[in-house]
């Protein structure tokens, strides 16, 4: 059994790891964590997880009586240890401080001194490491750079786990960042949402050739979601209106297969409405982030927003119409719309989420979290995207 700590959305991890893993096997343990019990589970696919461990004991108690089973532990399994271990321990949901957190370490480095066994214990500025200095010093990586997660539920449940590596949070941000074309304009989903995203539509459950699958995105832009695809292994097709926004998913999704030395996914990209436009087939999974509307630093005034929302829904139900008589029946696809927040932190939806049946379409209903979780937005931010996980009926 693994355990991951969530993201800064915990419910789009939980989502991602039900969608990814089946609903049986996957556990809320606490609101910022959730076990998983597959033996498929593969920590680097996800985007919605900061860190993940491999369980090694399901204890109860306070930090002291946990603490104290830790060192007496590991101070017995690395006594005969040849070579130096590079350590360091993260508390999560223990009323405890970073001292008292590295107050264990310090026990423990100091019993396997004594054995000659010599070990550098990463410091704790919080009481859980964050997770770039976990990936900065490559723990979870290798058997002597190892992180311990100790997991407590507002029960008394503990879970002690070794750590199997945390985010590269160095490989997200070139991804962002060092790509070649960005436009603020068409706005920045964050690659960690994509990945989240395409991990939504699961469609290679159980299959062991999904990297033959295409995944298609119709409002591509600058082509994060494609990007993400293709790391995954899958062959990509991304149109869009704009054919300003095709020579930039030109330039980055070259320069992602030069940089990221990716030989066997292909991608495809052509200038086309998704209100009418007719794609190359097969089409696997559809994975997108549509046309959200302008911008807005605050919430719009009723009439302005009656406008975008209106225009927004046209062209999404259009484009939902337009694709419906196109797929397969059962293809998965993950659609982020817009949702517009007010000062009261209420949403304003699209009218077409309360009609996605008639437009040939199946709400895909999570065990673990409700659709109202499956949005993404910053605290600032007016313009919400809400995830529909559907199927074609
Ligand atoms: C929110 S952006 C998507 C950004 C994208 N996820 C990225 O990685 O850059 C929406 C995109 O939809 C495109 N768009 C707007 N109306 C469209 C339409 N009718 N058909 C296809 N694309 C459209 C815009 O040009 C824009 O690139």
């Amino acid at each position: 059994m693994h355990i991951a700590i969530l993201g800064r959305q915990p419910a789009l991890g939980v989502a991602e790891l039900e969608q990814l893993y089946g609903s049986d096997a996957v556990r809320w343990f606490t609101d910022q964590s959730a076990t998983i019990d597959s033996s498929r589970f593969d920590f680097n696919r996800l985007g919605g997880s900061q860190k993940a461990g491999r369980v090694v004991a399901e204890l109860s108690g306070n930090w002291r009586s946990v603490s104290m089973r830790i060192v007496k532990e590991y101070s017995a399994t690395w006594a005969e240890y040849s070579g130096k271990i590079t350590l360091g321990i993260s508390a999560y949901g223990f009323p405890v401080s970073a001292r008292d957190v590295q107050k264990t370490g310090l026990v423990l480095k100091a019993k396997l001194k004594q054995r000659g066994v010599s070990v550098r214990l990463v410091p704790n500025v919080e009481p859980a490491l964050n997770s770039a200095t976990s990936h900065h010093n490559k723990l979870g990586l290798s058997s002597n750079h190892v992180e311990l997660l100790i997991v407590r539920a507002s029960g008394g449940k503990v879970i002690v786990a070794e750590s199997v590596g945390a985010q590269n949070i160095t490989a997200i941000a070139a991804r962002d960042q060092a790509r070649p074309k960005t436009d603020s304009f068409v706005g920045m989903l964050p690659p960690k949402l994509a990945r989240i995203m395409v991990n939504l539509t699961n469609f290679d459950a159980g299959s062991s050739n999904f990297e033959s699958c295409t995944m298609l995105d119709p409002f591509c832009g600058t082509g994060v979601l494609l990007q993400e695809a293709m790391l995954l292994g899958y062959n990509v097709q991304g149109t869009d209106l704009s054919p300003k926004m095709i020579d930039y998913s030109q330039v980055n999704l070259e320069w992602l297969v030069s940089k990221f030395q990716i030989r066997n996914s292909k991608f495809h990209l052509t200038q086309g409405d998704a209100m009418e436009h007719v794609w190359a087939q097969p089409v696997d999974a559809v994975a997108t982030e549509t046309y959200l509307g302008q911008p807005f630093s605050a919430p719009p005034s009723p009439a302005k927003l009656t406008e975008v929302r209106g225009n927004c829904n046209h062209i999404i139900s259009e484009f939902l119409k337009n694709i419906a008589t196109q797929l397969q029946p059962g293809t998965p696809l993950c659609v982020a719309v817009p949702a517009w927040r007010d000062i009261h932190g209420n949403f304003s939806h699209l009218p077409l989420v309360g009609g996605l049946k008639k437009l040939g379409f199946t709400e895909i209903t999570l065990q673990h979290v409700t659709p109202n979780q499956l949005l993404y937005y910053r605290e600032n931010q007016v313009v919400a995207r809400e995830l529909l996980l559907l199927r074609k009926t």
